[in-house]
């Protein structure tokens, strides 16, 4: 089969609409928080240097040299023992895994849109309320916007890589960084910009731990979208003579402004009408609200761009999330992209309905298992071991499998002096790195 181009913007775009998610605006502002801020954000910011950017090297170096679904890919490039690496390529599986409760996510946010138009909650006590009765008791309607975020996004797959995912990401990614923009402006004419700068940059050294270092690792990689083929699906569709150093400089760069904007943002508005940074995963759907409220009119405003940007940050996200699995079964079994698109989806959204109902009153026990519900599982397992796991193999595969010369031959020319450092990284740091993240990620959480 041949997979279709983007071009070289929409290359860019779809990748960095790839790693630009729910990670960068709902997940990095509240475990910046909870971490202790500057010291996190530094830590944060070293790993994807030195991590992040090098297995995203690699990562699209294995979709830009096999130029096929991740499974064939792994299977064309290794040497031997083909049957064994191609297990590489099943790491798309994460993806619709993950999706299990990114879609759910997606539906709250929706149902954010239109409630915020009209509506927001005069303080914390009463978004925690209105927050937590929708998740815990209103099953029609998560179940309603959660079916929304499904027909979205299998659309969008069925018009295929041209037609549907570099359109889509065109249009959302350039609106979502507008919208980020423009209210990131406003944010620095208010009084306390300063302690928001200062909350995010200047580090507090007693706050680090080891804890500290594991959670900024594993979240530098969730927000990458690295080890689960998302990234690598899209590079066997880029232009041929594509310079992948540059692309992934773009991405990283893209992805990491977007998570800091958002960030510096979010406790500015905290601090001047809210209740200050640490407030966990519930920072955007309660103490958000409460503080846009403070606002009047602007805040309505304010609250329903700022929905608008994160649904449009996460349905971006959610296309590379299924793509890989899409293509697999397109290329490996012949089906059409009809067939396997709207296949994939009915996967992630019924499993996304267990995830749904683990979080509402009558049905949480029974989905329950060891404190944990069905969607905090999911979570945990994809984001904690999936991913690190797939990164792992991904620069092993660079590093040790695929034959030096390959790598060499597109790299060097990119990465100039650079290549031997870049090399040794992946061989060596990266590898020990990651298994280190991984052991006591499944310890912590
Ligand atoms: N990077 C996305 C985010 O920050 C999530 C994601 C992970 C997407 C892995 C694709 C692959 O939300």
């Amino acid at each position: 089969m041949k997979i279709a181009r983007f071009s070289r913007l929409g290359f860019i775009l779809a990748a960095a609409g790839s790693a630009v998610g729910l990670g960068n605006i709902w997940k990095f502002p509240y475990i910046a928080g909870e971490y202790g801020g500057g010291a996190f954000v530094l830590i944060y910011l070293i790993t994807v240097l030195l991590i992040g950017f090098s297995i995203m090297i690699a990562e699209m170096l294995i979709g830009y040299l096999g130029r096929k679904d991740g499974v064939s890919s792994f299977e064309d490039l290794a040497p031997k023992h083909k049957n064994l690496w191609k297990f590489g390529g099943f790491q798309g599986l994460a993806g619709l895994f993950i999706m299990i409760f990114y879609s759910v996510v997606i539906g709250w946010i929706f149902h954010y849109i239109v409630t915020s138009l009209t509506y927001l909650p005069s303080n914390v006590e009463e978004a925690e309320k209105i927050f937590n009765t929708m998740l815990n008791t209103d099953i029609f309607t998560q179940l309603f916007y959660h079916t929304l975020a499904f027909i979205w996004i299998t659309y969008v797959l069925t018009k295929g890589i041209k037609g549907g995912i570099e359109k889509m990401n065109l249009v959302l990614m350039p609106t979502l960084m507008l919208i980020l923009i423009g209210m990131f402006t406003y944010a620095t004419t208010l009084d306390t910009f300063g302690r928001a700068v200062e909350f995010m940059f200047a580090p507090d050294w007693t706050k680090i731990d080891s804890n500290t270092f594991v959670v900024a690792v594993g979240h530098a990689f969730f927000t990458l979208s690295l080890g689960m083929g998302a990234i690598m699906t899209y590079s066997a569709s880029m232009q041929k003579d594509s310079n992948l150093v540059t692309n992934a400089f773009w991405i990283v760069f893209l992805d990491t402004s977007i998570a800091i904007v958002a960030g510096l943002m979010l406790f500015t508005f905290l601090y001047q009408y809210g209740s200050g940074p640490a407030q966990g995963p519930g920072l955007v759907f309660i103490s958000l609200p409460a503080a846009f409220y403070e606002m009047g009119i602007i805040g309505n405003i304010f609250a329903v761009l700022f929905f608008v940007a994160l649904g449009f940050a996460g349905l971006t996200s959610s296309v590379s999330l299924v793509e890989p699995m899409v293509q697999y079964f397109i290329n490996r079994f012949n089906w059409s992209r009809l067939k396997s698109s709207i296949t994939m989806g009915l996967f992630f959204y019924s499993l996304g309905v267990i995830a749904l109902l683990s979080n509402v009153d009558g049905y949480k026990e029974a989905l329950t298992w060891n404190g944990k519900s069905f969607f905090d599982w999911v979570d945990y397992i994809t984001a904690s071991i999936m991913l690190p796991l797939g990164g792992l193999v991904m620069a092993v595969f660079i590093g040790f499998v695929v034959e030096k010369q390959r790598v060499e031959s597109i790299l060097r020319p990119q990465l100039g002096w650079a290549f031997d450092a870049w090399y040794f990284s992946l061989r060596y740091i990266t590898p020990v790195a990651m298994f280190i993240v991984m052991l006591s990620l499944m310890e912590i959480l």
